[in-house]
């Protein structure tokens, strides 16, 4: 299958692209800084043949002529998205500005919207389209200080991703989000530092690499919490 894959170079993101890179997905991997995935293929070139590291900034004004360029020249169809990369900016209220808003919003729900809508025509039928929100975006959820315009964004997606499920059903492509807990990487690190969560990058993109794969057989429009723990 073909599968893209957005926030590609650490955390969560870094450990889907390895695993579906070795289960012989053919991967686009999107993130600003692309090293760590140009390592992997120079340390196991056999293993890594599939996986086709991408520099785009999803905040830059029309990164998707860059995307879809890169489409086009590996006549690329994916079956998957997965909306991973995300931007957390933690301050209280009274410090956030127009600037962390627009930075954030831009990452976390206005990348994905502009994703979807320029890939429609390279999805394959029955695409499955999951969104990483988190359980800061999940309605009814501890709420903590310092996160509320990263919760926002977060939230936006999820809501974002049950409108997708009515609109795209014709086309027969699903869309689902999943509310992640806390999980151990260098985003959970800033934001709670010294804080040990109870999951690693590597289990929690297993359970997202099998979801991708095979969840939309059972889940559409669904905003699903993943989560042991508060946060
Ligand atoms: N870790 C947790 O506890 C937790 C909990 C709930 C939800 N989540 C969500 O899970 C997802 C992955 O989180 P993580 O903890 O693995 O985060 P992370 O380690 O901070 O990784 C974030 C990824 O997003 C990419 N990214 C950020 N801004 C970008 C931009 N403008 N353009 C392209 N790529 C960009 C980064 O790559 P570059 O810097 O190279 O661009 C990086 O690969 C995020 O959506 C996060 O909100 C995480």
């Amino acid at each position: 299958m073909d599968v893209i894959i957005t926030g590609s170079s650490r955390g969560i993101g870094f450990e889907l692209v390895k695993l579906f890179a070795q289960n012989n997905h053919r991967v686009l991997a999107i993130s600003r800084q692309t090293s760590t995935l140009e390592n992997l293929k120079l340390r196991n070139e056999l293993l890594y043949q599939n996986l086709i590291p991408l520099s785009l900034d999803l905040s830059s004004k029309a990164f998707e002529k860059l995307l879809l360029e890169k489409l086009d020249e590996s006549i690329f169809h994916p079956s998957i998205l997965i909306n991973n990369a995300g931007l957390l900016i933690s301050k209280p209220l009274n410090q956030l500005n127009e600037n962390d808003f627009d930075q954030m919003f831009g990452v976390n729900i206005k990348a994905p919207f502009l994703l979807i809508k320029h890939l429609l025509p390279y999805f394959s039928p029955s695409t499955h389209i999951v969104n990483i929100s988190s359980m800061g975006g999940f309605q009814g959820s501890s709420k903590f200080p310092g996160l509320s315009l990263y919760s926002a964004s977060k939230g936006a997606l999820a809501i974002l991703t049950e409108c997708l499920a009515e609109e795209l059903k014709d086309l027969g492509i699903k869309s689902n989000a999943l509310a992640l807990g806390a999980t151990q990487t260098e985003m959970l690190e800033e934001a709670f530092p010294g804080y040990k969560a109870p999951l690693s990058a590597a289990s929690m993109a297993e359970f997202i690499f099998n979801f991708a794969i095979s969840g939309h057989q059972f889940f559409n429009g669904k905003v699903l919490p993943v989560s042991i723990s508060t946060p």
